[in-house]
């Protein structure tokens, strides 16, 4: 109850719906003095906005909305739940090869091969990823033709390397050939092209995590947004508003789609630009740096973003030796330098991402 009616009080501040169009700043449908009106560049592929008010104002008590904003937090509560065990089912659910798999295989391959044959993938909507050993490559065709009937997946991919600024997948489809798909995971839809654009399991937790930091009506930027991986479940289940910068403009297409698939049009707004080109300074309550490798590259342009008191979500892949020193004494070295004292609130490990290297999110917050 009390967070159906903090989320009615966040709504004040986020009275907009999104209106998905590329234009200009000269003909957008922010409000002059907005926040966003004054962010957005000039030129850019963007979201505009609409005013929700109008539409608001036939539900005159509020009392239809608080009833739907209440049960809908209800609804995050179980859902965070759900993602809980999905998680955990995910772990088990992986480690057998289905015997059905095994028995049409089991005719059809040598029988040295058959052990090799992948005992986990991943599942993302109705594609599947499948770790195929170099022994298997001659086969690589029928193997996933009976994996997608077993399965009842649509299409088969063999999974490579991810590399490159845009975390892009390099993917080879061996069944199949529609890569696009929506994902269901804690009650979010993300539709993504699992052929170009990653989406780890392993990362779940963040993603749940996040549902739960965030607060209704918080001003969170999310500075590597992806397809919203992390700011969809902030923005759909905290009530936070949020700005989502994605650089790509392929993914940024699937973030547009996203945030109206999940109907929070009214709180997210998306930019298509290279993060250290967003113009606005001390806006943020939080901010989010869900990038790997080169993070730390970013930090002086968060904590440009951050207010006083924010707090971020610094990601980064750190070698074991390392540990537990960093990744915060990199990050509190170039606060300082930027004249920013910080306070590490939180330190999680979310996955192995290299022998010898972990990625890890540290919870800062800074005082400017
Ligand atoms: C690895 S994905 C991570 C998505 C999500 N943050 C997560 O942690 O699950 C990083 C995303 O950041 C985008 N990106 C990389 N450099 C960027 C920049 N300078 N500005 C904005 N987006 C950028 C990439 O295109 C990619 O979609």
């Amino acid at each position: 109850m009390t967070s159906g009616l903090a989320f009615m009080r966040s709504l004040r501040y986020s009275s907009y719906a999104l209106l998905l169009r590329s234009c200009s700043r000269r003909n957008s449908f922010f409000p002059p003095n907005s926040l966003e009106n004054q962010l957005l560049p000039e030129g850019s592929s963007s979201i505009f906005l609409i005013d929700l008010r109008s539409i608001r104002s036939h539900s005159n008590s509020g009392l239809f909305l608080f009833k739907a904003f209440s049960s809908l937090f209800d609804e995050a509560t179980e859902n965070i739940i759900t993602g809980m065990r999905m998680l955990n089912s995910m772990r088990r659910g992986t480690q057998v090869i289905k015997p059905r798999i095994r028995e049409i295989l089991g005719r059809e391959l040598p029988a040295e091969l058959v052990n090799l044959l992948p005992k986990h993938w991943v599942r993302i909507g109705d594609v599947l990823i499948l770790p195929l050993r170099e022994e298997l490559e001659p086969y690589k065709h029928r193997i996933a033709e009976v994996y997608a009937e077993v399965l009842g997946v649509k299409t088969v991919l063999r999974k490579g390397r991810i590399s490159g600024e845009f975390r892009e997948t390099n993917y080879e489809v061996l069944y199949g050939s529609d890569t696009v798909t929506v994902h269901v995971e804690n009650g979010i839809k993300y539709k993504l092209d699992v052929a170009r654009i990653m989406f780890s399991p392993a990362n779940v937790k963040e993603r749940v995590r996040m549902a739960k930091v965030a607060r209704p009506g918080e001003m969170v930027v999310d500075m590597f947004a992806g397809i919203g991986h992390l700011s969809l479940p902030m923005a759909v289940h905290g009530g936070a508003r949020v700005i989502a910068i994605e650089k790509s403009p392929y993914t940024f297409k699937f973030l547009v789609e996203n945030i109206e698939l999940n109907g929070v049009w009214d709180r997210m707004t998306a930019y298509n630009i290279d993060n250290r080109e967003f113009p606005a300074e001390n806006v943020a309550d939080r901010v989010i740096m869900g990038y790997v490798v080169r993070t730390h590259e970013f930090i002086p342009k968060a904590l440009s973003i951050a207010k006083d008191g924010a707090v971020i979500h610094y990601h980064n892949t750190v070698p074991e030796r390392l540990m537990p020193e960093e990744p915060f004494r990199t990050f509190r070295e170039i606060a300082r330098e930027y004249g920013v004292e910080v306070e590490k609130l939180n330190e999680l490990v979310i996955k192995r991402y290299a022998p010898g290297v972990w990625h890890v999110v540290v919870d800062v917050r800074v005082f400017k």
